[in-house]
C-alpha cells in the first residue's frame, strides 16, 4: 500500500513504489511543459515558501517554476539578502516564515540535515532541495525519470558516476534511488574522494580511481561537477584531474555505443566534462532540467495540494486548467 508522503527529506528512506507513483505522476507533467499555455489551478491559493540558504540557480528556479505553473505563490527566502547575514537562528528564520502560513516549504542548506531539522518544527510540508552532503532527492528523481524515458527501465543497468562523489549529495540521492532498482554502480574519482565506506552503503556498487576501467559497460555515465576549490592539493591540480578523469570523446567510447551522459549542473566545461561530451548527442543535460520541472510539479502537487494518491492528474483533468 502507498502511503501519502508528508514530507520529501531523501530518497533513502522511500520505497521503490513510492518512487515510482512520483515518476509515474512526473509523466503528464513532462507533456504539460509542451503547451503553450503552461499554467494550471491546482495549486491557486497556496503559497510555497522557498527558502534557499545556500546559492542556487536551477533548483531555485524550477521550484519557482514548478509552484507558479501549478497556479501556487511563492515567498522567497534569499540567504544573501536576509537576517540570516545578521546571525538569526535558522530556527528564528523559519519561525518567521512560518508565521506568514505558507502551505510548505522547500529548503536549500548547506548542513546535512538541515531539512529534517525544519521538517520537525513546522507544520507543513517540507521539500528537500539539497541539504549539504546529505540528499538531494528532487535531483535523483529526475534523473531517473531522464534514464527511464531513455533506457525504458533501471533494472539492471550499469552506472558510472565520475567526480568528488564523497561532498555530492547528488551522488548520495542516486546511489540510494538506482540501488533499489538494481542498478549496478560504479564511483570512479581521486582516492580522497571516493572512499571505502562507500563499498558498504548499498548493495552492487564499487569503487575504483580508473575512468577507464568505471566506463567499461556503462549504460549511463554520471559526471559531477567538481568545486574547483577543493582542487589544491598537488595530486588533485586542474591539469592532473583533467588527465586522469575528464569525461572526454575517446574515453565515452569506452562506454556502452548508446550510453547516457548526465551531469546536475552547474558544470564546468573543460575541467570535468569535454564540451564535445556536454554538447554531444549521449548528452541528456537539458533533458534532465526539463524534467526536473515536471517532478518538482508532481511533488508540490501531491504534498503541497495533499492531494489524494488516486485523484485524476491535474495536466489531464481539464477542470484544472487556469481561468
Ligand atoms: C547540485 C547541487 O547543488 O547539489 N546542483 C543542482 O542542484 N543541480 C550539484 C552541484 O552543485 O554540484
Amino acid at each position: 500500500m502507498l502511503r501519502s508522503l508528508s514530507h520529501l527529506l531523501g530518497i533513502e528512506g522511500l520505497t521503490r513504489d513510492e518512487i515510482l507513483f512520483i515518476l509515474d505522476q512526473a509523466k503528464p507533467f513532462q507533456e504539460f511543459q509542451r503547451n503553450p499555455l503552461k499554467k494550471l489551478a491546482a495549486l491557486r491559493g497556496k503559497s510555497v515558501a522557498l527558502a534557499f540558504f545556500e546559492s542556487s540557480t536551477r533548483t531555485r528556479i524550477s521550484f519557482a517554476t514548478a509552484a507558479a505553473r501549478l497556479g501556487a505563490d511563492t515567498m522567497n527566502l534569499q540567504a544573501e539578502a536576509s537576517s540570516l547575514k545578521k546571525g538569526e537562528s535558522l530556527s528564528d528564520t523559519i519561525r518567521t516564515i512560518e508565521a506568514m502560513r505558507p502551505d510548505g516549504f522547500v529548503i536549500r542548506h548547506s548542513s546535512s540535515g538541515a531539512a529534517a531539522f525544519i521538517a520537525e518544527r513546522v507544520e507543513v510540508p517540507v521539500l528537500n532541495a539539497g541539504d549539504g552532503t546529505h540528499e538531494h532527492p528532487t535531483q535523483a528523481l529526475l534523473d531517473a525519470l531522464t534514464i527511464r524515458d531513455r533506457k525504458g527501465k533501471l533494472e539492471g543497468l550499469n552506472i558510472a558516476i565520475l567526480g568528488d562523489i564523497i561532498h555530492s549529495r547528488v551522488a548520495r540521492s542516486n546511489i540510494h534511488l538506482l540501488s533499489k532498482f538494481g542498478v549496478r554502480i560504479t564511483l570512479c574519482g581521486p582516492p580522497m574522494w571516493v572512499p571505502r565506506e562507500f563499498e558498504s552503503m548499498v548493495p552492487n556498487i564499487r569503487r575504483t580511481t580508473c575512468i577507464e576501467e568505471a566506463l567499461r559497460d556503462a549504460d549511463i555515465v554520471m559526471v559531477l561537477r567538481v568545486q574547483t576549490e577543493r582542487l589544491h592539493e598537488p595530486a588533485l591540480a586542474p591539469e592532473e584531474y583533467i588527465l586522469r578523469y575528464q569525461l572526454t570523446r575517446e574515453r565515452l567510447r569506452l562506454a556502452r555505443p548508446d550510453a547516457l551522459v548526465l551531469h546536475p549542473g552547474p558544470m564546468i566545461r573543460g575541467l570535468e566534462i569535454d564540451p564535445a561530451v556536454a554538447d554531444g548527442p549521449q548528452s541528456a543535460v537539458l533533458e534532465q532540467v526539463t524534467n526536473g520541472l515536471a517532478v518538482r510539479m508532481a511533488l508540490l502537487y501531491h504534498l503541497i495540494g495533499r492531494a489524494p494518491l488516486d485523484a485524476p492528474h491535474p495536466a489531464k483533468d481539464r477542470s484544472n486548467a487556469s481561468d
